[in-house]
């Protein structure tokens, strides 16, 4: 793993851009995408750019059961806003919320992403350390599933919502194999809440109870963070 520590957002999502529009120009055409707020602001200045994703297709990470497309908190709805809208892809896909059958809904996404390998995975990080919707537990072997949602991510997600409630109570992800499959893994962890779960990963710790802990094995990924070292740090 390759860690960037920036003093200032703006460069760090500077640089993010330019490892996406890098690896788009160095030939890669399958990208997963992550939502989050840690996401809009990279959202934002890739649309400032004058990068070219129609000959690309993108795969999300995860989708709230239950809500559909034209639901503002959906994720399909926020990709929508902040970016298929200024920055189409030729194909953008992401798990229907609204499927009839969980378990043949969860097949299909993963039979496309077997398809389709993805050349490049952006990441944010839960602060139990999830990655997409895979929480702490879930098998590193993980295809694309159904995850009933902690009660913590829903707290941390509800301020997106009206109120707690609101928030879905499952998901479907990609799996933990799903993602690491990715030829390149960007993983970008902003603010003072990713500090303890950033730490562990950085400790290299590799263990389920971490499931962004998995990408300690990858071959390339690449961490971009705003957090610098405590001062009791090596
Ligand atoms: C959500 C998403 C994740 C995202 C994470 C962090 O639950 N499913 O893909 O990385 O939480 O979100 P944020 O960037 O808002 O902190």
């Amino acid at each position: 793993m390759k860690l960037e520590r920036f003093s200032s957002k703006e460069d760090l999502y500077t640089r993010a851009v330019d490892i996406i529009v890098n690896a788009k120009n160095d030939g890669a055409t399958t990208f997963g995408l992550a939502t989050g707020g840690t996401m809009e602001p990279l959202y934002a200045k890739i649309c400032e750019t004058d990068a070219d994703f129609t000959n690309c297709m993108s795969f999300n990470l995860d989708e709230y059961v239950g809500l559909s497309a034209k639901h503002e908190q959906s994720y399909a709805y926020y990709m929508y806003k902040h970016l298929f809208h200024h920055k189409p892809f030729k194909e953008s896909h992401l798990p229907n919320g609204l499927a009839d059958n969980p378990t043949e809904e969860a097949a299909r996404y993963e039979s496309l992403l077997q398809q389709y390998p993805l050349d490049f995975q952006l990441l944010g990080i839960g602060q139990n350390g999830h990655i997409g919707f895979n929480e702490p537990g879930t098998s590193f072997d993980s295809l694309t599933h159904l995850v009933t949602l902690e009660e913590s991510t829903r707290q941390a997600n509800a301020r997106f919502f009206d109120s707690v409630d609101e928030v879905p109570t499952e998901a479907y992800t990609m799996g933990i194999q799903s993602i690491i499959r990715a030829k390149c893994i960007l993983l970008i962890a902003v603010g003072e809440a990713k500090r303890t779960v950033l730490e562990r990963v950085l400790a290299s710790e590799y263990t389920e109870a971490v499931p962004a802990s998995v990408l300690t094995k990858h071959p390339n990924v690449i961490i971009l963070t705003d957090l610098q070292k405590e001062e009791n740090e090596q």
